[in-house]
């Protein structure tokens, strides 16, 4: 059993905050941002939640793919900023919509989450337990962020992106997934301090923490290992891939990637100048570019590749 994606959708705020509107609150500037990042501007919510998008982005993805809501069998959202604790975020997707006969639960694998949620989805069908997933990678990462903290917070930007998977025969896509828990201090989002009785009061900790070039290395190490593992796992060659959509942090990191894959940067399609990092949403919301763009054509050989916090990261190699 292998896995074809049959629609895909997403969903973005309506506040577009540029480079240039940052260097007025804070000590950056557009050149800055612009030569080390790519980026140049995010959506940055101001009355959107993550269910919201989240909702948004999938309710698309389901009118693409022409399924009715009673098909879905299984709802993953990736996230690690939902609006709250419980009731988790799939669960909210799955009222919004009407997926009544579906399970619904949300993974938490920052910026690998989409990827992960894709590989799970997956394991389910390869097992023939569930036969149409609706996947969503949705974020608010705005909320998480130090807006004090300069290397971070112009990093990032909100949105949500979803497809919907179905199983199909054939043999099953190849896909590489890991992590390394004892590198998990580069990249740190914390919640709420323990209060209780019987705890020592504490102030609540910081937020999104990085260590910028330690991500970096690891990124640029790991993405290429796992293209050629999936490559490899399929049995064809790297340079047989038509279209590599990798997690959208840093153009720097993908024409990095590109040139240790000895690939043209032109089958690496980007939206991050727009979007900035989106954590798990990046993924879906480029496939959803693409798709609609009529880029990525029926046969095509598509690896996605997300890398983050945990540290997390993985490929998935699938035909179109
Ligand atoms: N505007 C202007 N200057 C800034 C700045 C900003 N927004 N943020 C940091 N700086 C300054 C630093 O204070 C530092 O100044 P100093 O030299 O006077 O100390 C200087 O710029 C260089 O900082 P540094 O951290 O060395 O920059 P860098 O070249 O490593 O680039 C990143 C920083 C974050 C862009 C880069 O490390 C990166 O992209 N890492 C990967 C991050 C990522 O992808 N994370 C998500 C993974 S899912």
């Amino acid at each position: 059993m292998r896995i074809k994606i049959i629609g895909t959708g997403s969903a973005v705020p309506e506040n577009i905050v540029t480079n240039q509107m940052l260097s007025e609150i804070m000590d950056t500037s557009d050149e800055w941002i612009t030569t080390r990042t790519g980026i140049r501007q995010r959506r940055i919510a101001v009355t959107e939640t993550t269910s919201g998008l989240a909702s948004q982005a999938a309710r698309k993805a389901l009118e693409d793919s022409g399924c009715s809501p009673e098909e879905i069998d299984l709802i993953i959202v990736a996230t690690f900023s939902p609006d709250r604790c419980m009731p988790n975020t799939a669960c909210t997707v799955q009222a919004a919509l009407g997926c009544k006969n579906a399970v619904a639960f949300d993974l938490n694998a920052a910026c690998s989450g989409f990827l992960f949620a894709l590989n799970t989805a997956q394991a389910y069908m390869a097992a023939g337990i569930y036969r149409t997933a609706l996947l969503v990678g949705a974020e608010e990462i705005s909320k998480t962020v130090d807006w004090k903290d300069r290397s971070t917070c112009v990093l990032f930007g909100d949105g949500a992106g979803a497809a919907v998977v179905q199983a199909r025969e054939g043999t099953p896509m190849a896909f590489v997934q890991y992590s390394d828990g004892t590198k998990g201090e580069v990249l740190t989002c914390s919640e709420k301090a323990l209060k209780n009785p019987w705890a020592e009061p504490a102030e609540d900790p910081r937020m999104l923490c990085m260590d910028g070039q330690e991500v970096f290395k690891f990124a640029v190490r790991k993405v290429p290992e796992c293209i050629h593992e999936v490559a490899r796992q399929a049995g064809i060659s790297v340079s047989q891939i038509d279209w590599f959509l990798l997690h959208q942090a840093n153009s720097r990191i993908i024409d990095s990637v590109a040139k240790h894959l000895g690939v043209s940067r032109e089958r690496f399609p980007m939206n991050l100048d727009r979007y900035g990092n989106t954590s798990a949403a990046s993924i879906p919301l480029l496939l959803d570019e693409v798709r609609r763009e009529g880029r990525i054509r029926e046969g095509d050989l598509v690896v996605l590749s997300g890398f983050g916090a945990g540290l997390t990261w993985g490929a998935a190699l699938l035909e179109w």
